[in-house]
């Protein structure tokens, strides 16, 4: 794993930017994992910025988000199909057609998992996974206690999760209790993981991902199992490091 300290989001944001346009240039239809979350951000944002002046054409650029909602009514705007649509495929003017959610809609659940991932294997994989860390130290949205082996399937948030989240609703009880995210066996499968994590509040997670025993109680810690992983994480997220 190799682990890159940069000053800020933004400069977090602009390397990644700059490394996923080459990505582009070189293999037009790329295949992005998009997490949500407030962490990636500033990487979209880059990414937008950087568009036009790079001479590069994002049209066939495929996207596969790593998680959704379980129950939100459709078009709900914390929904991260909706997220999706207004931070990424919006301004980066990403085609809709390619760019997938899992399907958190109650009549859809039984069969979304088998789903997504059938979607992702015809889509001949994920090349570049970009990921966050919750304070729990998910991954997606798998939580303390997910299989390593795990694919795309229903998950309930732990309460830490859904106080954090909290901030994107009216209320913490309007947080839903669970979600349909890639399981760390379908991260795994991504030929390059980009984990980013700014701030205090992700020191502990964080050490725990990259150095910590290898177990399902620390999802995070998934990606030791990974031959290419890059970590952006700014001074006080990569505090606790050894
Ligand atoms: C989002 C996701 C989560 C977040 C994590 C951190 O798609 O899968 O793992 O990356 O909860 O969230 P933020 O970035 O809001 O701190």
């Amino acid at each position: 794993t190799e682990v890159v300290i940069v000053d800020n989001p933004d400069a977090a944001g602009a390397l990644v930017a700059a490394h996923i346009l080459d990505l582009i240039r070189a293999k037009p239809a790329t295949t992005l994992g998009l997490a949500t979350g407030s962490t990636p951000l500033a990487l979209y944002r880059s990414l937008a910025a950087q568009l036009p002046s790079g001479g590069v054409d994002v049209s066939l650029v495929r996207g596969f988000a790593l998680d959704e909602y379980v129950g939100l009514l459709p078009g709900h705007p914390e929904s991260y199909s909706s997220v999706i649509g207004r931070e990424v495929v919006g301004p980066l003017g990403l085609t809709p057609e390619l760019i997938s959610v899992p399907d958190g809609s109650l009549a859809g659940i039984r069969t979304a998992g088998d789903h997504y991932e059938n979607a992702i294997i015809a889509a001949g994989g994920i090349d570049l996974q970009i990921l966050g860390i919750g304070s729990d130290g998910h991954i997606g949205f798998n939580e303390p206690g997910s299989s390593l082996a795990s694919l795309t399937r229903v998950k309930t948030l732990t309460q830490q999760t859904r106080r954090d989240n909290a901030r994107f609703f009216a209320s913490e009880a309007d947080v839903p209790l669970h979600c349909i995210t890639q399981g760390l066996g379908t991260i795994l499968r991504a030929r390059h993981l980009v984990l980013l994590a700014f701030g205090n509040g992700k020191a502990e997670a964080l050490a725990g991902a990259v150095e910590g025993p290898v177990s399902s109680s620390n999802p995070g810690s998934a990606i030791q199992l990974h031959p290419h992983v890059t970590v952006l994480a700014d001074e006080a997220a990569a505090s606790h490091l050894a």
